[in-house]
């Protein structure tokens, strides 16, 4: 296949050049009916190729012409057997890996610090979490993959698994042993599915961790749209035949998306899929060189530390991205939230996210040396206003929490609830999920029995100012836990 060509951006620029009378949405045809301010803004080029799907310009629900053949290319390029746009982001298509292969009262593994999509597909679906609890990095306060033992443990309680989630890499860009991983769950022929929203450039590059589709998985849902290159909200389904029915999965996956598809989006996944295969290697590895030499200044730098090598230990945590910089603040005395905040206000810098103890960057393809100059300079700025604080607070870091599951997700999100505040949760069932928004990983799922370890690690963080949501009440001041109780479900 010619990874050089671009089958949908094109014939998307060929229909656009031809200039058709348009009697079909969109409405602002072809920038024309828009806003003139945010027409002139976007630019008309944009505007010509929000298209929809119109019979030259194929359907995204039944492929059979120009996205089709941009799939295909884009399965070569990522080393699957069948490759699905998403334009629901990563989200849509974790929500497809699991209810495709999950029905109600299934049972799934997962680890527990999954992203909140994982947790939505399983209300949808009904399925069985059984959580895995993944392992910590105390001296940071951050979660990596799941050690390849606590698979093994849990396939053994429970050989009726349906699939076995796992992530790769993690949010701060740490990777499981995912071959030892895959063979485990593929000696008892149970599916591996792998939310890849960070490794969309792993495959690309032989420093980088091994990508789910090269250690076999039958599944990954990976955001092209984070480090490959493509625009927001654009991500893919990869898929590798034998466990999983592609079709089944292109089904689910046309259940959970919007009929509308953008092919702004769309087109962003053709070129970007181009840019990986035909210059990924090179454009990663120039990332790869700025990123480790500004890890190497940071860690020069009194009061800050940013992991590498070091953080590798055990089964969880076999490799790791160097394009994530994650800088610990806490031995300044302040939380990775302040440091965010000082490098908003006073550097013009925007962070990936921040938690309680680290803020996270993320380096690109798109960055160059100017850039990281700058993120180093700032850092250090910012570690010399600190520093006589440096030892004055010694800061205990705390991991989450992993609550009892007393009933599944979905019966607890559809039963009879009663509205309590925050306090006198403890000891109920929630019903929501309640998250610290990035990274989305639940502190709370329906299901689980809410304990006071719970509620001071939400309260730690909104303390210091992180954002906490994910409740029908916006300020979490009342939240939504199942009306019976706890001992009547656990026949206590
Ligand atoms: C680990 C993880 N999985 C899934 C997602 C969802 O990806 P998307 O934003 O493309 O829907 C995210 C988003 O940040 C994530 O961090």
């Amino acid at each position: 296949m010619d990874q050089g060509s671009t089958p949908l951006f094109t014939a998307l620029m060929e229909h656009a050049r031809r200039r058709p009378l348009q009697f079909h949405i969109p409405g602002h045809k072809a920038g024309t009916g828009a806003d003139p301010e945010f027409r002139e803004f976007l630019g008309d080029a944009a505007f010509s190729i929000d298209l929809i799907n119109i019979a030259p310009l194929d359907d995204l629900h039944h492929p059979e012409g120009a996205i089709r053949d941009a799939q295909r290319l884009a399965a070569e390029a990522f080393g699957a057997d069948h490759t699905f746009f998403s334009v629901q982001g990563t989200s849509g298509a974790i929500m497809t890996m699991i209810m495709a292969v999950c029905g109600p009262g299934d049972k799934i593994l997962v680890p527990r610090n999954v992203h909140k999509s994982v947790m939505s597909a399983i209300i949808l679906s009904g399925a069985h979490p059984i959580f895995m609890p993944p392992e910590i990095d105390e001296r940071i306060g951050i979660a990596h993959g799941v050690s390849v033992s606590t698979v093994r443990t849990m396939l053994n309680w429970h050989p009726d698994a349906r699939a076995v989630l796992v992530i790769n890499p993690t949010y701060y860009g740490v990777a499981a042993d995912l071959r030892a991983i895959v063979a485990l769950a593929h000696d008892r022929n149970i599916p591996v599915l792998v939310d890849e929203a960070h490794g969309a450039h792993i495959h690309f590059h032989e420093d980088l961790p091994i990508s789910a589709m090269d250690a076999g998985a039958d599944m990954a849902a990976t955001s092209v749209h984070k480090l490959g290159g493509s625009l927001t909200q654009s991500s893919v389904l990869n898929i590798r035949e034998g466990r999983v029915d592609p079709r089944h999965v292109q089904a689910v996956l046309s259940m959970l998306t919007t009929t509308s598809t953008s092919y702004l989006l769309l087109a962003s996944l053709d070129t970007a899929r181009r840019q990986l295969a035909v210059r990924g290697r090179e454009l990663i590895a120039r990332a790869l060189d700025l990123a480790r030499e500004a890890r190497e200044r940071i860690n020069r730098i009194e009061g800050l530390y940013c992991f590498g090598e070091d953080a590798l230990k055990g089964s969880a945590a076999v490799a790791y991205d160097p394009l994530k910089l994650t800088v610990c603040v806490k031995d300044l005395g302040i939380t990775g939230y302040d440091a965010e905040q000082i490098l908003r206000e006073r550097f013009g810098i925007e962070v990936e996210l921040s938690d309680l103890y680290n803020i996270l960057c993320i380096v690109s393809p798109g960055d160059g040396e100017e850039e990281m100059r700058a993120l180093v300079e700032a850092l250090k700025a910012l570690a010399a206003e600190f520093r006589p604080q440096i030892g004055q607070y010694p800061v205990e870091v705390k991991t989450p929490v992993m609550p009892l599951l007393a009933m599944t997700p979905r019966e607890a999100f559809y039963a009879e609830t009663d509205t309590v505040s925050l306090q006198e949760s403890v000891g109920r069932i929630f019903a929501e999920m309640l998250m610290v928004y990035p990274p989305g990983i639940p502190i709370l799922v329906p299901g689980e029995i809410v304990t006071e370890a719970s509620l001071e690690y939400i309260r730690e963080h909104m303390n210091a100012g992180l954002p906490v949501q994910g409740t029908d009440d916006p300020e979490v001041r009342r939240v939504k836990v199942v009306r019976r109780p706890v001992e009547e479900l656990l026949r206590i």
